[in-house]
């Protein structure tokens, strides 16, 4: 069995993180209507609390990728499994995701929607796992660095589970 163990990151500190980034943005985006454009399923709840402490006008959309542990071609290349609905031509696109981790899903997504020629692209994580870093990523909005530990809770699952924790928590291993 695996359980939930130390708690990393709790609501309180995880709100106050998410608010600062959020100011961090609208004072770079003002006068801008950028698109937040949230990764599925992961960055849902960061996205949701992210987006009310954005003082500009935006737009919010929502892309799949498929889990490059089954999806990886040869080039690297993260699958889309559910696509964007708006067009980002001209756009300020914020790519957001909870986590990164080896890097390979922002940088291939990013990548993918440089190609529509938006106006910029900027990513924002609440978590970085820096250490484990394969695929170098430039990230705008970082929220906090966290050691090799597998995490979950505030939207990030282990094998769909846990989601809905209102903490951060390491999940220990068997034992
Ligand atoms: P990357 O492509 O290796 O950077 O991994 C990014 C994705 O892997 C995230 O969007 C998460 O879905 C998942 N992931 C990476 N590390 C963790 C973790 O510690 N807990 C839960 N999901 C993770
Ligand atoms: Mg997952």
């Amino acid at each position: 069995m695996r359980e939930i163990g130390k708690i990393l990151f709790d609501e309180v500190t995880i709100r106050n993180k998410v608010q600062e980034l959020g100011g961090r943005i609208s004072g770079d985006y003002a006068g801008k209507e950028p698109i937040i454009v949230s990764i599925l399923k992961g960055a849902v709840i960061f996205t949701t609390d992210l987006v009310r402490s954005i003082s500009c006008p935006l737009t919010i959309d929502f892309l799949q990728a498929s889990s490059y542990g089954m999806s990886t071609n040869s080039s690297g290349t993260v699958a889309v499994k559910k696509e964007l609905e708006a067009d980002i031509e001209g756009r300020h696109v914020l790519l957001v995701d909870t986590i990164i981790d080896t890097g390979k899903t922002l940088a291939s997504l990013m990548k993918l929607l440089a190609l529509r020629n938006p106006a910029s692209i900027n990513a924002v994580v609440l978590l970085d796992k820096s250490c484990r870093r394969l695929v170098d990523v430039p990230i705008a909005y970082r929220g906090f660095e966290i050691p090799d530990a597998f995490v979950v809770g505030y939207g990030l699952d282990f094998n769909e589970r846990y989601r809905s924790l209102p903490y951060i928590a390491v999940l220990d291993e068997d034992r």
